[in-house]
């Protein structure tokens, strides 16, 4: 009896934790920015985010790549705001091609973990044709990162031949667990 008891308490705790962890984080997407800067290579169709319900948004991103590519520089930067946006520990470039032959570098496998499953980016280069990440929100997995309460914004530019085509930028906000 004593010991049963116990175990429920034990049980109730883990709850409590369980649940706590994963509702006082606010980790959402607030706004996505995407530009072509070649019109004549990259068309893009969607770049929008779209409120499934209080908690959860999520982002289409379309664009037609009007001539294959075997030559892709991906360029991930993080900015955090405060009184304007500021370089934040992310800032590296990475060889797509290189990486969708075999993926390295512990960033890019993290970021593209990100929205690998929500895309048509599942084949090696070339890249042609409809490109897209669809219906893509943030997993409970991207929630247990330790940042700091803020804003974010990741802002990636993608280069073909080390000419810049276009650039995805996707903001998001963090705010930290402070309950426990
Ligand atoms: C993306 O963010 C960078 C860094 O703030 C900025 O220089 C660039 O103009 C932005 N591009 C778009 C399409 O919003
Ligand atoms: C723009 O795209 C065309 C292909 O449509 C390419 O030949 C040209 O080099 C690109 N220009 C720049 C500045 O990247
Ligand atoms: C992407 O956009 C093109 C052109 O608008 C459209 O034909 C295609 O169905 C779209 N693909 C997805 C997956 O939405
Ligand atoms: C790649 O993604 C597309 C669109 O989601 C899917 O139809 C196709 O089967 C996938 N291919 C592979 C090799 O996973």
């Amino acid at each position: 009896m004593k010991s049963s008891l116990k175990m429920v308490t034990l049980l109730a705790l883990l709850c409590i934790i369980i649940f706590n962890s994963s509702n006082s984080v606010v980790f959402k997407l607030t706004n996505v920015n995407c530009d072509s800067y070649n019109k004549t290579w990259i068309r893009i169709n969607h770049c929008r985010l779209k409120a499934i319900n209080r908690h959860k948004t999520v982002f289409n991103f379309n664009a037609t790549f009007l001539h294959p590519t075997r030559n892709i520089i991906v360029h991930y930067q993080l900015f955090k705001r405060e009184s304007g946006y500021k370089p934040w520990l992310i800032n590296v470039r990475i060889d797509g091609c290189k990486y969708l032959r075999k993926p390295y570098d512990a960033i890019a496998i993290f970021l593209f973990s990100i929205y690998k499953d929500f895309s048509n980016i599942n084949h090696t280069c070339p890249l042609y044709g409809d490109i897209f990440i669809k219906d893509m929100y943030l997993s409970t997995d991207v929630m247990r990162l330790p940042l700091p309460t803020g804003d974010y914004l990741l802002a990636i530019d993608w280069i073909f031949y080390g000419k810049p085509q276009f650039a995805t930028n996707v903001s998001f906000q963090f705010v930290e667990d402070l309950v426990r």
